[in-house]
């Protein structure tokens, strides 16, 4: 009996899977066609998985948070999801020493305008979110995203993880009501670098709310909001923070940190290096404690020290300012070879240390 189970199952799997190749250690599933109890076994009995131009249905996570350690998970073709209104993600990924990657002729495919309103997460539509990872010592590379409904790839509790080469493409997204498209949100991480990526979104390039050891290199932002930190509230800690050699373009905000008005928490040991900004429409560097205040006054429960900003140069708008800063209780900045230029809109600064090489 157990015999003819196990021939059985044998025999369904190699249906459902269709293995491209076996060997003693490790088999090759491919997902064609979307079905849960499929992908659900994939991770069981394969460390090498492709999914291949696949429609997932409405208000379903394409789940693959049960990736057997040292799994390559492969993205080909496009991937599709159904329209719902409902918050997401549309895809989820937890793994331990994976890969990550998408083929040459990969796309995941958010379809965003059906239902962007110019709302994003404030009302409206519910849109769903789309990618959340939580891996450890994994890599994820050459994945192309286009036209997420609102915030695109999370980073959520990951560890000496690697991400590079992810295209997001929510150029559409201008005219079409795009809104809330972050590009990378990270949280409780550790030790995860984003570089040589592109964006073209309508909010936070990266946006940053709590982790450790964050390095964000030699990436491409257009139509964002800028490379944040924030907002950082609720006890949260954000530090040892290296974003350096990239460039943000036709953007609201250039260089950003944004803390909780009222609250506690820190920020600490952050360096942007070598960051070219250009038309910037709001703000070049805005640096801001007093976030949800209704006075515009700062609080500093959330102290910013350690901060250094090192050659930040490049045009703002006439309309912009090229320099905000509103804290309290920071210390131990230190700017050089800040050449923002362009701003005309006329800001005080408070709160700036003493000994920090700027004023504004
Ligand atoms: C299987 O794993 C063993 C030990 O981990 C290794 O020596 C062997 O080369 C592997 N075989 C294949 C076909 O990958
Ligand atoms: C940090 O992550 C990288 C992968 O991006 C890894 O190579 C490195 O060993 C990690 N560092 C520590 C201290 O674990
Ligand atoms: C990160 O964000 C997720 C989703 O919002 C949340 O469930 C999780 O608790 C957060 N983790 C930390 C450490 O803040
Ligand atoms: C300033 O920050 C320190 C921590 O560095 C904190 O103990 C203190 O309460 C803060 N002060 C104010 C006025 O918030």
């Amino acid at each position: 009996m157990g015999y003819v189970v196990a021939l059985l199952s044998l025999a369904i799997m190699v249906l459902a899977f269709q293995p491209t190749s076996q060997s003693l250690n490790a088999t090759s599933c491919t997902i064609s066609k979307y079905n849960a109890d499929h992908i659900e076994q994939a991770q069981k009995e394969c460390t090498e998985i492709t999914i291949d131009s696949i429609i997932v249905p409405y208000g379903v996570t394409l789940d693959l948070t049960k990736l057997q350690k040292g799994t390559k998970l492969i993205f080909s073709g496009t991937t599709v999801w159904q329209y719902a209104e409902w918050t997401g993600p549309l895809i989820k990924i937890k793994g331990t020493n994976v890969e990550v990657y998408g083929t040459d002729n990969q796309l995941f495919d958010g379809r965003g305008h059906l239902w962007w309103d110019g709302q994003g997460g404030n009302g409206g539509k519910i849109k769903p979110k789309f990618m959340r990872v939580t891996v450890t010592d994994s890599h994820i590379h050459h994945l192309n995203f286009k036209n997420c409904p609102v915030q695109a790839f999370s980073v959520g509790e990951c560890h000496n993880t690697l991400i590079e080469y992810i295209s997001i493409d929510n150029k559409d997204g201008d005219t079409q009501g795009g809104h809330n498209t972050d590009a990378f949100n990270i949280n409780g991480s550790n030790n995860v670098t984003i570089q040589h990526s592109t964006v073209y979104n309508q909010d936070d390039c990266m946006a940053m709310n709590s982790g450790l050891y964050t390095y964000f290199l030699n990436n491409y932002c257009s139509g964002s909001h800028g490379i944040s930190i924030g907002s950082v509230g609720d006890g949260a800690e954000v530090g040892y923070v290296t974003v350096k050699d990239c460039q943000i373009v036709n953007s609201d905000n250039g260089v950003r940190i944004k803390t909780k008005y009222g609250q506690t928490g820190s920020v600490h040991d952050v360096l942007y290096e070598n960051i070219e900004l250009k038309n910037i429409h709001k703000y070049g560097i805005i640096i801001q404690g007093d976030y949800g205040s209704s006075g515009g006054k700062p609080s500093g429960g959330v102290p910013i020290s350690k901060f250094t900003l090192k050659n930040i140069y490049g045009t703002c708008d006439s309309k912009a300012a090229d320099v905000y800063v509103i804290v309290e209780n920071a210390s131990e900045w230190h700017w050089s070879d800040i050449k923002v230029t362009g701003g005309s809109k006329k800001v005080s600064c408070t709160g700036i240390p003493s000994g920090t090489g700027y004023s504004c």
